[in-house]
């Protein structure tokens, strides 16, 4: 299995790291036997497996359940979990215990947090100080929209593309072993990329970074919205609904099952 030391000489090398979600036993098992490199269990679940309109309902209990079963489907890739809002924000003892309970519980490799602010920086050294690999979060950070107005790029303004390049030097300083970039220009992802050692894997985020992670969903054509950044390489939101329409259409017509669905089958 790769390990936070792969990925650090992927980046020396120069080899793209592929990320990609999975929630459940089978996205977990088709992840790992497409070989990606990285396994995120996002709290973009709460949109894409839960309906939820935004991540900031998903619970720690969540995703403890969605990382068990991600990881029962793939038992050989490296599995990034993700802090749930507010599962990082009240204190560093509450903190340390969510993220240990992501990797005793869910049985995740890492833990991924957003935010770049000093009370974020702690949060990552805590965490970090536990032993527990820890994936930080720039740019477009989700369960900010209330914050930020929006699902808006972050960075295009000159201030705020400093202060997120100064976030990242700082979220390397803290410990952090990657950086998740999401929703900024591309000459910001390609800034990071060369300033700071530790790799980043970027989503809406341009050609330069270290690696690229989608979601299993927009990858695979089956969720609502499409951004920007998204290319859907299966349009299963056709072929899913149209199969189950055949289904059903064979029932009512008397064609499903016909015999060589049946046992012993009487003649
Ligand atoms: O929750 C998630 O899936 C994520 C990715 C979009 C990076 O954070």
């Amino acid at each position: 299995m790769n390990n936070v030391n792969t990925f650090k000489k992927m980046k020396k090398d120069g080899h793209k790291i592929v990320m990609v979600t999975a929630y459940d036993y089978p996205s977990g098992k088709y992840v790992q036997e497409a070989e990606v490199d990285i396994i995120l269990v996002g709290d973009s679940l709460g949109m894409v497996i839960l309906g939820y309109e935004d991540t900031l309902k998903v619970t720690l209990d969540d995703i403890i359940h969605h990382t068990r079963a991600a990881r029962r489907g793939a038992d050989d890739t490296f599995i990034v979990a993700d802090m749930p809002f507010m599962s990082y924000h009240l204190s560093l003892e509450e903190t340390k215990e969510n993220a240990a309970m992501l990797i005793t519980q869910g049985g995740a490799n890492a833990v991924k947090l957003e935010g770049g602010k000093p009370s974020r920086l702690e949060a990552i050294r805590a965490i970090v100080d536990c032993e527990i690999p820890v994936v930080a979060h720039l740019g477009l950070t989700p369960q900010s929209i209330n914050a930020l107005g929006g699902y808006r790029v972050q960075g295009k303004k000159k201030e705020q593309f400093s202060t997120i390049l100064e976030h990242a030097k700082e979220i390397e300083k803290a410990g952090a072993f990657m950086l998740v970039l999401e929703g900024i220009p591309e000459e910001l992802g390609k800034q990071i990329s060369e300033t700071i050692s530790i790799p980043t894997i970027g989503i809406g985020a341009g050609r330069y970074t270290d690696g690229q992670v989608l979601v299993y969903h927009d990858i695979l054509g089956m969720a609502d919205l499409k951004p920007k950044f998204v290319k859907h390489y299966a349009q299963l939101n056709q072929v899913i609904p149209a199969s189950i329409k055949h289904f059903s259409k064979d029932v009512k017509e008397g064609k499903f099952p016909s015999d060589e669905y049946i046992y012993n089958p009487i003649k």
